[in-house]
């Protein structure tokens, strides 16, 4: 990677949000968390002179304990007497107080803990998984959430999430591709965090943690200078640029030299190109990996990376690249005063990282504030408005994969078999980081159905989806069939609408779950064949956390509703949708493979000089395939309605480097219920200096259209969108065509181009 700036993406904006997904949630969500980068506290002096004011009184050992961030299991009153910086998942607001009161009534300098949770879609009132809000494209969800979310956890005295996490991934082995926006860099704060119903967000996991290698979690990442600027690190930039008050260095290392001691990402991009001025924490035992491994005894604590031979080598790492505060292990209270006088690290290197910290403290009013009323925490979860939102959040994130003769919606007055294990289920719909969410806070689909419908509603388990966690996890155990799917049988061919509730467990996504099969689990096919060949229509609901390979489900069912982990509101929102009181307009924001061996398979990948063709041989094809495409593609998803697209105009054949061109469409709803389409535009450079991708989603627009309304879409497009970063990192405007194409996915065939001119 080379040292040049990172161009100013003006994703705050609502349209060149849309330039990628991934950033435009990452700036609405900081949006939504927080809400400013105040530089004074109302009233006071600057922030900055009560920072250096403070630190000017703080001994080694009490700024060393302010870089210290300890977990809830490790926590003492001995640690807050002391002055530690910061406490993560603790979520009792009496215990805060009650540490806050001692860091604040007794230690030295009084200075308060900041108190951090990982909301990451919603603290108690469970929104959709990321990546299901991610299919919204609509960035008031991930608006609604990251409000709702941020209500709730600082009125429980927690001051910091850590979130947005926006790791672009192209693989859906990796677990976590559930955690972010899918393959496209498009992505949460308020205008003042220090609002009592505000928290400072935090922009995780710098950087490119989406990519690891195989798809196996934590495993490394090897890019190239190009990729890495124009597609995995402009949503970090969105939420800088959105004010996000600190960040999390990543578990993984890029091109040799992980996240938590990368000088480059952490302090010459994120610092030095980009302006951020608050904190960067390190990840879970991060800094502590940074050591080798010893050769005899791999037991002796957190290792791996190698750059580090011992626990002093890899706080000294660290810190000098820009990592302020240390999560879990303690290599800098440990041994930041030997590093010092030995020479090591510099005590402006110390100092630069306390103010750093302290900066976003004041900030935050928590020196005002420090304390949580408890009264009041209790009756701030799951209040009547976030749990609307996060039904409506819900049924807008579903994406209608199938639906062949109309199957859906359903007629709420007839008899209908809910069957599988996620059919009454509410421990798995509140997905992965459920926040502080409870199981008996979901409503269940087979509930929700129930609810809805005049007719009789049955469940039919037919068989066992297990929570159990590796190494007691056996997939062998996962739905297998048996006398349940006989149950099933009947209970299908007795009623008149049949849905089938199919998917993964909370426990297969997220965090440290990465897939080398990304089937539907265990026998859930074979539920489906037995229900297929009863021969009445039957629709599949899938909830689940990362695309899955769904060729066998297709070619069976009639019907699918991919509903990702919908939150507490699951059983009601995918109600409303399977009964037509909502029409699905959700998209893919994340491509679904024919096969395992397709992956990486991507929308925005680059071009090849022999590319994919299945009618030939010497050509960038797989044998054994009948086609270059996913089977669902990027961007893709139907409605109970249908729409055309007509008269594409750009506003001008060329465009100046300084200038702009519009692009205008007509987009009709064809059909005769009132539906949302997804108008996308996306455009490609044929051309360039380095090879550039197939297709760029640049803007999106999500509209409501009545039965035969016609509406006007227009995008405008500048530099910002039709340059690119160059393999030294440098962003470029280069002259010559663009080609701009605008439909309902990223497979649009309709097409203009202009020309950008010297
Ligand atoms: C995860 C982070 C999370 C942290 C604290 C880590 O294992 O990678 O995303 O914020 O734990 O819970």
């Amino acid at each position: 990677m080379t040292r040049v700036r990172l161009r100013r993406h003006r994703i705050v904006n609502r349209r060149h949000a849309a330039v990628a997904v991934l950033a435009l949630t990452a700036s609405l969500l900081v949006g939504g968390l927080a809400a400013s980068n105040a530089t004074s506290a109302p009233g006071g002096p600057p922030v900055e002179a009560k920072v250096n004011a403070l630190l000017a009184k703080m001994t080694l050992e009490e700024k060393l304990e302010q870089m210290q961030l300890l977990s809830d299991g490790q926590i003492t009153e001995a640690d807050a007497q002391k002055g530690v910086g910061g406490v993560f998942s603790l979520t009792d607001p009496q215990k805060i107080n009650d540490l806050q009161h001692v860091a604040v009534d007794k230690s030295r300098l009084h200075i308060p803990i900041l108190f951090a949770f990982d909301t990451i879609h919603g603290f108690r009132t469970v929104f959709p998984i990321p990546l299901g809000e991610a299919s919204s494209f609509d960035p008031g969800v991930a608006t609604a959430d990251a409000t709702f979310g941020a209500r709730e956890t600082a009125a429980t005295g927690i001051k910091q999430v850590y979130s947005p996490m926006v790791d672009v991934s192209h693989d859906p082995r990796w677990g976590r591709i559930s955690e972010a926006a899918g393959e496209d860099p498009h992505g949460d704060q308020g205008a003042n965090y220090s609002a009592a119903d505000k928290v400072v967000a935090s922009v995780k996991h710098l950087a490119a943690y989406g990519q690891p290698e195989g798809g196996r979690e934590y495993n490394t990442t090897d890019m190239s200078t190009q990729l890495l600027y124009n597609l995995y690190l402009p949503p970090y930039k969105a939420a800088v640029d959105a004010g996000v008050g600190t960040a999390m260095c990543s578990f993984n290392a890029i091109n040799g030299v992980p996240g938590c001691a990368n000088q480059e990402t952490e302090t010459d991009i994120l610092r030095g190109q980009w302006g951020f001025d608050g904190f960067v924490e390190s990840d879970y035992t991060a800094v502590a990996e940074l050591r080798a491994c010893p050769p005899v005894n791999p037991n002796s604590g957190p290792c791996g990376h190698g750059v580090a031979a011992d626990g002093p080598q890899a706080a000294q790492l660290a810190i000098s690249a820009g990592t302020d505060m240390e999560m879990v292990s303690t290599n800098y209270v440990d041994f930041g005063r030997q590093l010092l006088a030995q020479g090591k690290i510099t005590l402006r290197e110390i100092n630069d990282a306390v103010r750093n910290i302290l900066r976003v403290k004041f900030r935050a009013g928590l020196f005002e504030h420090p304390y949580v009323d408890v009264s009041q925490a209790g009756a701030a979860q799951l209040r009547p408005d976030a749990v609307a939102a996060a039904r409506a959040a819900a049924s807008k994130s579903m994406v209608l994969l199938k639906n062949d003769n109309s199957t859906l919606p359903l007629d709420s007055t007839k008899n209908t078999a809910v069957i599988g294990p996620l059919g009454d289920d509410q421990h798995d719909m509140l997905g992965p980081w459920w926040g502080t969410g409870r199981p008996e806070d979901a409503v269940s689909l087979y509930t929700g159905i129930k609810t809805q419908s005049t007719g009789t509603t049955t469940f039919t388990k037919a068989c066992d989806l297990p929570n159990t966690e590796p190494p007691q996890y056996n997939p062998a155990d996962d739905c297998p069939a048996g006398a349940g799917f006989d149950q099933a049988v009947a209970a299908a061919k007795s009623a008149d609408q049949v849905v089938l509730a199919l998917g993964e467990t909370r426990e297969m996504s997220g965090e440290a779950t990465s897939r080398s099969n990304i089937d539907l689990p265990g026998d859930e096919q074979q539920l489906i064949d037995r229900i297929a060949a009863l021969g009445k229509p039957f629709t599949v609901v899938l909830f689940n956390g990362r695309p899955l390979t769904l060729t066998d489900v297709a070619a069976k069912s009639p019907a699918i509703l991919e509903a990702w982990f919908p939150g507490v509101q699951a059983g009601n929102a995918v109600a409303d949708v399977l009964f037509g009181k909502v029409n699905p307009g959700g998209k893919l924001p994340v491509s679904f493979p024919v096969n395992i061996g397709q992956v990486p398979i991507y929308y925005n990948h680059e071009p090849t000089g022999r590319p994919c063709d299945i009618t030939s041989k010497y050509n960038s094809r797989y044998r054994d395939l009948n086609t270059c495409d996913p089977l669902y593609s990027f961007g893709y998803g139907l409605s109970y309605t249908t729409f055309s697209f007509s008269n594409l105009q750009l506003s001008s054949a060329t465009m100046s480097q300084r200038g702009s061109v519009k692009a205008r469409v007509n987009v009709t709803n064809t059909g005769s219920r009132a539906g949302d389409e997804v108008v996308q535009l996306y455009i490609h450079d044929p051309v360039a200096s380095i090879s550039q991708p197939v297709r760029r989603l640049r803007d999106f627009d999500r509209v409501t259209l009545q039965p035969g309304q016609t509406k006007t879409v227009s995008f405008t497009l500048d530099r910002n969108d039709v340059g690119f970063y160059d393999n030294m990192g440098k962003f470029v405007v280069e002259p010559g065509q663009i080609d701009v194409y605008v439909g309902d996915s990223s497979q649009a065939t309709m097409t203009k181009s202009f020309t950008v001119s010297r």
